[in-house]
């Protein structure tokens, strides 16, 4: 028996999560969903985007699946959805992120680092007027998720690009000098530096020159929807956030896009290539994660969103989907 904690949140959010937990009822195994209160609405709720019901039963989980955190009502609000996100990461302790972007010869996998860095850091205003936020990294920090891109990188084509701002920044010369050390214990994985800006422009013009992408948390994120846009657009980005035990999180990389919230029409190719990961690392469900990868791939093809060029709705995506069968 699976179970699955839903937290739909914000925005899109509920429209494409609906989608994954109709896959997720679909498939030949048995899962329980529950849903439970996060984000904006959890705020209008609970006034607090993480409840702490909602994280006890994330922790007794076998999977945490999430929509997305995130409305502008609550811009420049004190409490705000997305800390309630970056929280839960925290608390989870789900350090590595999975974010897997595939197209036109394009197979990469960013490997980013996901409860350290300036997300973590002390921030705050000063009474000057002035802000801060602050980036800072321990080697055990940088080591055990340099070692989930190695690893990874040995179930692919065994090459690890490491991106970093060395050339300006001490938390990257620590990065590049602990990954570069560790690099001998994996003597069958190619390594590489590259600095950041580079990295994001290699990503525009030469995605499919990459494996494994291993960075920080801030770069991670931005390189992740730079890398989404050169397969598809943030509508089919999926990822995988894992600790060392479970349960990990599993979420599309988009956001809860007000613009198109409510009309039905979010393309849940992302969500559901989630689900595919959740199969992978959650349940050992290789198999079905192959199916559902495979009948999202000929979804789209069959029956596109309007953000791939299309004009079906969510509903008709996922039931063209659904259409194919699992076994
Ligand atoms: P976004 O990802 O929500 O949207 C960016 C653009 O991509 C928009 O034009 C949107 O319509 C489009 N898009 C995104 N997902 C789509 C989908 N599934 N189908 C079709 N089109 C899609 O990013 P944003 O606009 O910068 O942020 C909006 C809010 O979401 C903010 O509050 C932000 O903090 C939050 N956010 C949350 C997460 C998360 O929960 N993991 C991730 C990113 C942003
Ligand atoms: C993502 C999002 C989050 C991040 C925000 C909403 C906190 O952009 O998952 O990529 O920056 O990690
Ligand atoms: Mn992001």
């Amino acid at each position: 028996m699976l179970n699955v904690a839903s937290l739909p949140g914000d925005g899109i959010g509920p429209e494409v999560c609906d989608a994954a937990v109709r896959v997720l009822d679909a498939l030949p195994i048995d899962v329980v969903v529950a849903e439970h209160p996060f984000g904006g609405r959890a705020i209008h709720e609970h006034g607090d985007p993480l409840p702490a019901e909602t994280l006890a039963a994330c922790r007794a989980a076998d999977a945490v699946l999430l929509g997305a955190a995130g409305l502008p009502e609550f811009d420049g609000a004190p409490v705000r959805p997305e800390q309630g996100l970056i929280r839960l990461r925290g608390e989870l302790d789900v350090y590595a992120n999975l974010r897997p972007a595939r197209g036109d010869g394009i197979d990469l996998l960013i490997v980013r680092e996901l409860v350290g860095g300036l997300y973590f850091g002390a921030s705050g205003r000063r009474a000057d007027g002035s802000a801060f936020d602050t980036c800072e990294y321990t080697p055990a920090q940088i080591e055990r998720i340099a070692r989930r891109g190695f690893e990874l990188a040995r179930t692919r084509r065994s090459f690890v690009t490491s991106v970093d701002k060395a050339n300006v920044l001490e938390t990257s010369r620590l990065w590049r000098e602990i990954v570069s050390g560790l690099a001998g214990d994996y003597p069958d994985v190619r390594l590489e530096h590259m600095l950041v800006d580079n990295a994001g422009m290699q990503l525009v013009v030469d995605p499919a020159q990459f494996d494994v992408i291993l960075t920080e948390n801030t770069f991670g994120d931005i390189l992740s929807d730079v890398a989404a846009g050169s397969c598809g657009g943030l509508g089919v980005a999926a990822s995988a956030s894992l600790g060392e035990r479970a349960p990990g999180i599993f979420e599309p990389v988009h956001g809860s896009a007000p613009d198109i919230a409510g009309q039905g029409i979010a393309n849940p190719t992302g969500a559901l290539r989630s689900v595919a990961l959740l199969l992978r690392h959650a349940a050992a469900e290789n198999d079905l994660a192959d199916q559902l990868e495979r009948a999202v791939d000929t979804a789209l093809g069959t029956a596109p969103t309007r953000d791939v060029g299309g004009t079906a709705t969510t509903v008709e995506f996922t039931d063209a989907v659904l259409s194919v069968g699992f076994r």
